[in-house]
């Protein structure tokens, strides 16, 4: 029971891991007791690189032209004195608190911008040969793009984004770290603070690899650009989406063979002293869209109410909205069907009996719907309905200003994460269609998105889109025998096998849907291959977004070397 439990768990619970930022993994690890699953074996593995495989892995990808230079630089990073470095230059970035807050004012406009202006002089300082060989613009102030010129104009550049901006830390929690929380403290394995993972570890490393290729004399055939957004932990308004529109004019539409982002990593396995990886690019992201609902009915005194107050209807309101959930799909087109499909085909010990499921879903729509009833019911309900469909959450709720006054408003605002298969209209219908029972259960002018749908005579019921959030479902990255995609995943593959830190004994890349989104959700335009990837595993990144985010000082390392390849790598490739 317990081997069936832990392989379940796994099985569902594996997709749904990374597409959550990565802390989620060190909770889903302790509950599916990940370490100490003896029984996941190393047999499934035998398919791998079949004819006919519906997940085939790209063998290792390693520079040849460039494998000089690649050996070259993988030596310097070995070196204790470049680490140390490297440690120094990332917790001095740390120490200057970019904070983003959700209130603040346009560039220029607030204060608390001045930090931006500090960490682009401690850029600049640490990264001379690469401020001053490359051409830096700057994009609405703080944005940043690097332009590093090829020799060969016929090749499509290639994109590499990290964002500067970290989200603030909760000054009731600063007790519970353990280093203070901008501290960039590296204590022999960790280095700790706010930004450490999320995202100025993957910012250094790009600007690192960077500077070393120049100090190496590396000239590029193909072009390579580094993005670099200041606002994406609030939406990436006014940093990628303006960096987005200035790259549309320099280098035009579709101009990228590919966008390189933060996303989700891979997961160590382990089992027997053995170490399968499996690592999870993210090659779509879910859409999103905040929707606010709010009661106004008339004022007055306490002493003599109506039946119900605005907070009465809205609770009416809200328990309409999480009594309806949206329906799942598992559509065969979809990007978690192809991730099932990598797990059944290449994940030790999954149970027979879901390997042939997800076989035999790929034609039979009996099986296709006996599957996702396995998957929503059986294994990991909560994250398989998180990959398969639109989520709600009412996450914020307002009213009411004085105890001995009727509110004359109340409002809600609920969260949605828009499933693939789904649209942001879709969901505005949903929302339209069950609170109109509402208003009229209530005699109330129901107004949606603009548009008067009902009327009644006791008050207003309003749905609007919240914080200006709407974003569709993102496109899916092509994965079947596409070229970007194979130079990535073999390039994930030839760093992994070689790693120190993270020796396995097979290397499993499958695609992902990611649940949250990314600065690339401005990127569309540029190009259709996007990989939202941060180069971590599960045990390399703690404390995301909360108390003790801190990242392991030689997983920063391995990012630099992931970066190194990746760039030779597509500096060798023709497409
Ligand atoms: C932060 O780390 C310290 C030391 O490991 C630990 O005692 C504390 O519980 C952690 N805080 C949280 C909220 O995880
Ligand atoms: C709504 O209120 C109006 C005016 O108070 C009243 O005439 C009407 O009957 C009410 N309708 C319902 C459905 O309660
Ligand atoms: C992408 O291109 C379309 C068509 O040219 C345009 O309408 C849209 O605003 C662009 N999106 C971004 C984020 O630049
Ligand atoms: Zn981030």
């Amino acid at each position: 029971m317990t081997w069936l439990f832990s392989s379940l768990l796994l099985t569902g619970g594996l997709v749904s891991v990374l597409a959550l930022t990565p802390d989620s993994f060190t909770a889903f690890k302790a509950q599916a007791g990940f370490h100490t699953n003896a029984a996941l074996g190393l047999s499934g593995l035998s398919s791998h690189g079949v004819v006919g495989s519906d997940c085939p892995q790209t063998p290792a990808l390693h520079p040849s032209k460039h494998c000089e230079l690649n050996d070259r630089l993988n030596r310097l990073y070995d070196s204790e004195r470049f680490k140390l470095h490297t440690y120094e230059t990332l917790g001095d970035a740390i120490r200057i608190r970019t904070e983003i807050y959700d209130d603040i004012g346009p560039v220029g406009g607030d204060d608390r911008w001045k930090v931006f202006d500090e960490f682009h002089e401690f850029l600049e300082d640490r990264f001379e040969i690469l401020y001053s060989e490359l051409s830096v613009t700057k994009v609405d102030e703080y944005g940043l793009v690097i332009h590093w010129q090829g020799s060969d104009d016929s090749l499509p550049p290639i994109l590499l984004a990290a964002h500067q901006d970290v989200v603030p830390v909760d000054v009731d929690t600063v007790d519970e770290w353990k280093e203070r929380p901008f501290s960039g403290h590296y204590d022999g394995t960790w280095i700790w603070g706010r930004g450490s993972c999320d995202d100025k570890g993957p910012l250094i490393a790009l600007m690192t690899v960077m500077e070393e290729l120049l100090e190496a004399g590396f000239t590029p055939r193909r072009t390579i650009v580094l993005a670099s957004g200041f606002d994406e932990e609030i939406g990436g308004k006014m940093g990628a989406l303006q960096i987005s529109q200035y790259l549309q004019n320099e280098y035009g539409q579709d101009a990228f063979a590919l966008v390189v982002d933060e996303g989700s990593g891979f997961l160590n396995m382990e089992s027997e002293g053995d170490n399968v990886i499996i690592a999870l690019p993210g090659t779509a992201e879910k859409g999103r869209t905040d929707i606010r609902v709010e009661v106004s009915t008339p004022g007055g005194h306490s002493s003599f109410p109506p039946q119900h107050t605005s907070i009465g209807i809205l609770s009416s309101a809200v328990v309409a909205i999480e009594s309806t959930k949206h329906t799942p799909k598992l559509l065969r087109d979809g990007t978690p069907f192809a991730t099932y499909q990598c797990i059944a085909e290449h994940v030790p010990n999954v149970p027979d009996s879901f390997r042939r499921l997800v076989e035999k879903a790929k034609e039979d729509d009996e099986a296709l719907c006996q599957l996702k009833q396995t998957l929503l019911e059986e294994l990991y309900p909560v994250q398989n309905s998180a990959l398969l469909g639109t989520t709600q959450a009412v996450t914020l709720i307002g009213g009411g200003i004085k105890v001995n006054a009727l509110p004359e408003s109340a409002s809600a605002i609920v969260s949605n994460r828009i499933g693939q298969h789904s649209s942001v209209i879709e969901v505005r219908e949903h929302f339209t269609k069950i609170l109109r029972p509402v208003a009229a259960d209530f005699n109330l002018t129901l107004e949606a998105f603009g548009v008067e749908v009902t009327t009644g005579s006791s008050g207003h019921l309003s749905i609007g889109t919240a914080f200006n959030n709407a974003f569709e479902p993102s496109p899916k990255t092509p994965t079947d025998s596409s070229n970007p995609y194979r130079i990535f995943s073999g390039t994930i593959r030839a760093v992994l096998e070689g790693s120190k830190i993270h020796p396995s004994k097979d290397v499993v890349v499958s695609p992902m849907l990611v649940l949250v989104n990314t600065d690339t959700r401005h990127y569309w335009n540029l190009t259709k291959h996007i990989f939202r990837y941060s180069h971590f595993s599960q045990e390399d990144v703690h404390g995301f977004h909360t108390v003790n985010e801190s990242v392991r000082a030689e997983a920063v390392i391995e990012h630099i070397r992931f970066l190194t390849t990746l760039i030779l790598n597509w500096d060798e490739a023709t497409v």
